[in-house]
């Protein structure tokens, strides 16, 4: 299976299905795709937010793709016409015998802000159970002690894609306590060089994590790159 770093926070990851996450393409300086070129069978949204929530419904409604998120973004979405599954923080879902969904805690908000403004509930990360690989998409969120009590201790992470960009999310520093509480073999940082505000030097990151815990890999992607996982 692929993962693909699209920028910002969105990613394509295709193994048994194809999985688009966090589909802000339009508008996104960094996209490395365009809205019209993704047919995914699944769409996760972290929150409401439009650098996450993104072309969400015009992809939905072209390719009848379910989007997956917590319930209030989930019936939102649904109103708009297109196929939704609804969960909740702690909640899990099989949606085939390779691929599940677990919604984590993010501490963020999840306003949606293109056009009408409604709040969509809470945000979310996703733990994503693909083809035998676990992977923790943690959102936009700030440090969290779940990371280390609830995520971390209970699960073996292959790939963690967490935010680095400070401001709106963890900054560098928070995340290299992430990397060591939640021990992933490998970091993805995301949800950084998109804007001034949120720029970030991704290669000291890189190597302050892996100067501090040796079995973690870190892959600075840029947008469009492809880390292979076997
Ligand atoms: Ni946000
Ligand atoms: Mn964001």
């Amino acid at each position: 299976m692929k993962i693909q770093y699209l920028g910002h926070a969105a990613f394509w990851i295709e193994g048994s299905v194809k999985i688009l996450v966090d589909p802000f393409l339009t508008g996104n300086p960094t996209a490395a795709v365009s809205a019209a070129e993704v047919c995914p069978d699944y769409i996760l949204i972290s929150h409401g937010h439009s650098d996450h929530f993104g072309d969400a419904l015009d992809i939905a409604k072209r390719t009848g793709a379910i989007i997956v998120g917590a319930n209030e973004l989930a019936l939102f979405c649904q109103t708009q016409g297109v196929n939704v599954h609804a969960m909740h923080i702690g909640g899990n879902h099989r949606f085939t015998e390779q691929f599940s969904v677990k919604l984590t805690t993010a501490i963020h908000g999840s306003a949606y802000d293109a056009g009408s403004r409604e709040y969509l509930g809470l945000a979310c990360g996703f733990l994503i159970r693909l083809d035998g690989q676990t992977l923790y998409f943690a959102g936009d969120t700030a440090l969290t002690y779940d990371m280390k009590a609830v995520i971390g201790d209970f699960n073996v992470i292959d790939v963690a894609m967490l935010p680095i960009g400070d401001n709106f999310t963890m900054g560098p520093d928070d995340a290299r306590v992430a990397a060591k509480w939640l021990n992933p073999k490998k970091i993805i940082p995301m949800h950084y060089n998109t804007y001034p505000l949120i720029a970030q030097d991704a290669a000291a990151f890189r190597a302050a994590v892996e100067g501090e815990c040796p079995g973690i890999e870190v892959a600075c992607l840029t947008p469009g790159q492809v880390l292979e996982l076997s």
